[in-house]
Parts: structure tokens; C-alpha cells; sequence
């Protein structure tokens, strides 16, 4: 079983999203005992939350239910997850501040990597911005993480 663990800052929106995607797509393709992930943030005021209203309605409409609870990432993370994926180069510099071993560093990769037109590097948070911010991540997120759980498909 390979564990992917998708990061952000708040893990209401971003992360819980692609948590909620990749599960969707592995258990679609018969693939979940195969791949699962999780989601947390790199904050902790959200802890215990429900992922956005807002981002919840926009996946919905996709057929796809969050059911994630906020957590912040802890270090033991880096031995339990096979493959960390930050939404943005912030968090993904976080992350890198918290990892002791190259090991750990090397687990660590940016979403919009595994994005096929490779325009902006982040996964733009859109907790600030209107509902179209939230419709706009969903089509991000959706063709990144299509592309990784292919990439996990082709190297297992
Ligand atoms: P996320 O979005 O990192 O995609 O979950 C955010 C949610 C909350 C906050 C920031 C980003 N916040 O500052 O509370």
C-alpha cells in the first residue's frame, strides 16, 4: 500500500480536495488497497474543522464528498507517508524546514509538477476569493492528481 499525504496551509481547502480526488479516482479504477491518501496543513487553526463549506459544494458538484478533518502536519508524517505533495512552494518550503534526513526531503514534491502545461508552480489558495477561485483550484487539482495516481500506477 502506497500513502500519499497532500499538504496546505489551512487543510480546509486545497489539501482536503486532493485527499478527497485521489481517493475518488483509485476507488474508481479498483486500485484502493493499492493507494490511499490523507491531508493536513502546515497551521494549525483549522484543527478539527470540516474542509470549506465552499470548497465541499464545488467538489460535490463533481461527485466527489470530503469527509477530512483538519490536522497539522507532525515529523512522525515523514515515516508514515510514502509521498508528501505541497500545493504551494510555501508549503512545500515548510515542509523541507521540518524534514532531518535527505530521506525525508526526497519525499517531499510540489503538485503543479505532475501538471501536464506547467504555467504557475502553486495550486492558488482560494479562501480569500470568490466561489470561481474554488472552481478554478477543482480543475487544478483534478488533472494534477489524474496525472500522479498515473505516474504511481507506472512505477509500481
Ligand atoms: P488551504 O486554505 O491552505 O487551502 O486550506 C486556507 C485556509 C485557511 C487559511 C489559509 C488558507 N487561513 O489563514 O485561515
Amino acid at each position: 500500500m502506497k500513502k500519499v499525504l497532500f499538504v496546505c496551509l489551512g487543510n480546509i481547502c486545497r489539501s482536503p480536495l486532493g485527499e478527497g480526488i485521489f481517493n475518488s479516482i483509485v476507488k474508481n479504477k479498483g486500485l484502493d488497497d493499492c493507494f490511499i491518501s490523507k491531508s493536513c496543513g502546515t497551521g494549525s487553526w483549522h484543527a478539527g474543522e470540516m474542509a470549506d463549506p465552499r470548497m465541499r459544494e464545488v467538489a460535490k458538484k463533481h461527485n466527489i464528498n470530503l469527509t477530512s478533518r483538519s490536522r497539522q502536519f507532525k515529523t512522525n508524517d515523514f515515516q508514515d507517508f510514502d509521498l508528501i505533495i505541497a500545493m504551494d512552494r510555501q508549503n512545500k518550503n515548510d515542509l523541507e524546514n521540518l524534514a532531518k534526513e535527505p530521506g525525508e526531503k526526497n519525499k517531499i514534491k510540489l503538485m503543479r509538477d505532475f501538471e501536464n502545461n506547467k504555467q504557475n508552480p502553486d495550486v492558488p489558495d482560494p479562501y480569500y476569493g470568490g466561489e470561481n477561485g474554488f472552481e478554478n483550484v477543482f480543475q487544478i487539482v483534478y488533472k494534477c492528481t489524474k496525472n500522479l495516481i498515473e505516474d504511481l500506477e507506472n512505477n509500481n
